[in-house]
C-alpha cells in the first residue's frame, strides 16, 4: 500500500541506484517542488549534491534572500548562487511569444547549470564527474507539456518541454509520478519547515511569463511591486491557504486612459488571478472578499507607477490556464 514513508524510501533507493558515486546538481527555484526534490536527493546522496540557485531577475521581491536563508538553514545543503540577470534579459529581448519565452528560459537555465557544473568540477577536480541534474518535475508538468498519454501540448513547462535538445545532463526526477499535495506530504516527511512545504506554487520561468509582451527590467520592477502588494494583502487577510495561488500579471502591451492626481494618465492594467485548486490541473477562480480586492486595487494604483487599472480574472481552468502564458 501507498504511504508517504514508502515513497520516500523507494525514491531514496532509486536515486542511489541511479546516481551511484557520481555528483549531481539541483536547480532550486524557491518553490516547493525543487525544494522537496533537493531534500530527497540530499538525503540519498548527501554531499554529492550541490544546489544551484539561478537568480534570473524574474523572481519576486525577497525570493532570492529567502532561498539563500531559509532553505539552506532547513537542509544544510551546499548552495551555489549564480547571478544571471543580464543573461536572461538579453536572451528575452524583443520576445513576446509565450512559448518562445518558455523555451528561451528553459534553455538559459540549462546553460547556467552547465556553467555551474564546470565551476564545481574546477573547485574539486579529484572527485567524480557531475553528471546528473535533479529537477522537481511533477506529474502534471509532464502531462501539460504534452508528454502524457495523448494530451495535447498546452504549454512547455520550463523543466520539461522547455529543455534544449543538446542536453548533456542525465535527469533525476524523483517527483515525476506525484501531484502537488503528495509532494507536500513528502516534504513534511523529510522534515522541511511549513514555510517551504506550504508555499503557494510559483512557476520556474517566474515573472517572465506574467508580463504579456516583451520582458524588460523596468516592467519586471513594476510587476514586482504590484505582486508584493497583492501578496502582502492576501497574507494579511489570512487567505494564503484558501487561495492556491494568485498570479499577478502585467498587461504591458495594453494601455488605457485613467485619471490620477489631477491629470490624465495612459497606463497599464494589472490582472489579479486568484485561483482555488487541488492539483493545478483544473482550477476555479476564487471568490475572494471585495474588501481585500479593493485594498489591493487602491494600493497598486496608488503605489505602482504606470499602473492605472486593476482587473480581476474570473475565469476557471479550463478554459483559462492558471498562468496567462
Ligand atoms: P497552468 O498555467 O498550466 O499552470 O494552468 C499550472 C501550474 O503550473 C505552474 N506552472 C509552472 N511551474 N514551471 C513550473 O515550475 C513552469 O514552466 C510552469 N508553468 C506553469 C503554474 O504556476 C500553476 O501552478
Amino acid at each position: 500500500t501507498w504511504t508517504t514513508g514508502s515513497i520516500v524510501e523507494e525514491q531514496i533507493a532509486a536515486i542511489r541506484a541511479q546516481v551511484g558515486d557520481k555528483r549531481a546538481i539541483c536547480g532550486l527555484s524557491g518553490g516547493v517542488d525543487s525544494a522537496v526534490a533537493a531534500a530527497l536527493v540530499q538525503k540519498a546522496i548527501g554531499d554529492q549534491l550541490t544546489c544551484v540557485y539561478v537568480d534570473h531577475g524574474l523572481m519576486r521581491k525577497g525570493e532570492t534572500e529567502q532561498v539563500e536563508k531559509d532553505f539552506v538553514a532547513a537542509t544544510g545543503v551546499q548552495l551555489k548562487v549564480v547571478d544571471a540577470q543580464d543573461r536572461f534579459l538579453d536572451a528575452l529581448k524583443g520576445v513576446s511569444d509565450p512559448e518562445e519565452k518558455r523555451k528561451i528560459i528553459g534553455r538559459e537555465f540549462i546553460r547556467v547549470f552547465e556553467q555551474a557544473q564546470a565551476e564545481i568540477i574546477a573547485e574539486a577536480p579529484d572527485e567524480t564527474p557531475v553528471e546528473f541534474l535533479v529537477q522537481g518535475t511533477l506529474y502534471p508538468d509532464i502531462v501539460e507539456s504534452g508528454g502524457g498519454t495523448g494530451t495535447a501540448n498546452i504549454k512547455s513547462h520550463h523543466n520539461v518541454g522547455g529543455l534544449p535538445e543538446d542536453l548533456e545532463f542525465k535527469l533525476v526526477e524523483p517527483l515525476r509520478q506525484l501531484f502537488k499535495d503528495e509532494v507536500r506530504m513528502v516534504g513534511q516527511e523529510l522534515g522541511l519547515p511549513e514555510e517551504i512545504v506550504q508555499r503557494q506554487p510559483f512557476p520556474g520561468p517566474g515573472l517572465g511569463i506574467r508580463i504579456v509582451g516583451e520582458v524588460t527590467k523596468d516592467r519586471l520592477d513594476l510587476l514586482r511591486e504590484a505582486d508584493a502588494i497583492a501578496r502582502e494583502e492576501l497574507t494579511a487577510a489570512g487567505l494564503d491557504r484558501e487561495i492556491w495561488q494568485c498570479p499577478v500579471v502585467l498587461l504591458a502591451d495594453v494601455r488605457s486612459v485613467g485619471v490620477q492626481g489631477d491629470g490624465r494618465t495612459y497606463g497599464h492594467p494589472i490582472v489579479l488571478r486568484p485561483v482555488s485548486s487541488e492539483d493545478a490541473m483544473t482550477a476555479d477562480w476564487t471568490r475572494m472578499p471585495y474588501e481585500v480586492l479593493a485594498r489591493i486595487s487602491t494600493r497598486i494604483t496608488n503605489e505602482v507607477r504606470d499602473v492605472n487599472r486593476v482587473v480581476l480574472d474570473c475565469t476557471s481552468k479550463p478554459p483559462g490556464t492558471i498562468e496567462w502564458e
